[in-house]
Protein backbone atom coordinates (compact mmCIF):
# COMPACT_ATOMS: atom_id res chain seq x y z
CA UNK A 1 0.00 0.00 0.00
CA UNK A 2 1.37 3.13 -0.76
CA UNK A 3 2.11 5.63 1.79
CA UNK A 4 1.81 9.72 1.24
CA UNK A 5 2.34 12.25 3.38
CA UNK A 6 0.66 15.49 3.98
CA UNK A 7 2.57 18.24 2.75
CA UNK A 8 1.56 21.85 4.07
CA UNK A 9 2.95 24.21 1.51
CA UNK A 10 2.92 28.11 2.67
CA UNK A 11 0.73 27.79 5.37
CA UNK A 12 -2.26 27.53 2.81
CA UNK A 13 -2.13 24.55 0.93
CA UNK A 14 -2.44 20.95 2.00
CA UNK A 15 -1.32 18.04 -0.05
CA UNK A 16 -1.34 14.40 0.26
CA UNK A 17 2.08 13.32 -1.45
CA UNK A 18 3.13 9.66 -2.49
CA UNK A 19 6.82 9.77 -2.16
CA UNK A 20 7.10 6.86 -5.29
CA UNK A 21 5.17 9.26 -7.28
CA UNK A 22 8.14 12.05 -7.68
CA UNK A 23 9.87 14.80 -6.06
CA UNK A 24 8.53 16.92 -3.89
CA UNK A 25 8.63 20.10 -6.72
CA UNK A 26 6.20 17.90 -9.09
CA UNK A 27 3.60 17.64 -6.08
CA UNK A 28 3.78 21.19 -5.68
CA UNK A 29 3.09 22.02 -9.43
CA UNK A 30 0.35 19.43 -9.89
CA UNK A 31 -1.29 21.07 -7.05
CA UNK A 32 -0.82 24.06 -9.17
CA UNK A 33 1.07 26.18 -6.97
CA UNK A 34 3.49 28.76 -7.70
CA UNK A 35 7.14 26.98 -8.05
CA UNK A 36 10.62 28.13 -8.32
CA UNK A 37 12.91 26.30 -10.15
CA UNK A 38 15.92 26.11 -12.46
CA UNK A 39 18.16 23.04 -13.13
CA UNK A 40 15.86 20.82 -11.25
CA UNK A 41 18.58 18.27 -10.43
CA UNK A 42 19.93 19.46 -7.10
CA UNK A 43 22.57 22.09 -8.80
CA UNK A 44 21.22 25.36 -8.60
CA UNK A 45 19.73 26.02 -5.27
CA UNK A 46 17.10 27.50 -7.25
CA UNK A 47 14.13 25.62 -5.26
CA UNK A 48 15.04 26.02 -2.17
CA UNK A 49 12.64 25.84 0.31
CA UNK A 50 12.34 26.32 3.74
CA UNK A 51 11.65 23.11 5.89
CA UNK A 52 9.62 24.30 9.30
CA UNK A 53 8.69 20.77 10.27
CA UNK A 54 9.86 17.50 9.06
CA UNK A 55 12.22 15.46 6.86
CA UNK A 56 12.92 14.57 3.10
CA UNK A 57 14.76 12.54 1.34
CA UNK A 58 17.24 13.18 -1.46
CA UNK A 59 16.73 10.87 -4.47
CA UNK A 60 20.29 11.72 -5.53
CA UNK A 61 22.79 13.85 -3.19
CA UNK A 62 22.25 17.27 -4.69
CA UNK A 63 25.79 19.33 -5.29
CA UNK A 64 23.68 22.85 -4.09
CA UNK A 65 24.69 23.85 -0.33
CA UNK A 66 21.34 23.32 1.97
CA UNK A 67 21.91 25.08 4.73
CA UNK A 68 20.19 23.43 8.16
CA UNK A 69 16.27 23.74 7.97
CA UNK A 70 15.57 24.48 4.19
CA UNK A 71 14.78 21.68 1.58
CA UNK A 72 15.52 21.16 -2.54
CA UNK A 73 12.20 20.18 -3.45
CA UNK A 74 13.28 19.48 -7.32
CA UNK A 75 15.35 16.27 -6.03
CA UNK A 76 13.77 15.53 -2.86
CA UNK A 77 10.80 13.79 -1.64
CA UNK A 78 9.11 13.38 1.91
CA UNK A 79 10.00 10.94 4.59
CA UNK A 80 7.63 12.40 7.06
CA UNK A 81 4.38 14.60 6.91
CA UNK A 82 6.36 18.09 5.93
CA UNK A 83 5.78 22.21 6.76
CA UNK A 84 7.12 23.63 4.07
CA UNK A 85 7.97 27.70 3.40
CA UNK A 86 8.28 27.29 -1.24
CA UNK A 87 8.73 31.39 -2.10
S1 LIG B 1 15.98 23.56 -9.19
FE1 LIG B 1 18.13 23.63 -9.07
S2 LIG B 1 18.55 22.77 -7.13
FE2 LIG B 1 16.41 22.55 -7.34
Amino acid sequence: MATTFKVIVNGQHQLAVDPSQGTLLEAIEAAGIESHFHCRNGFCGACRTVLLEGQVSYINEPLAFIRPGDCLPCCCVPASDLNIEHR
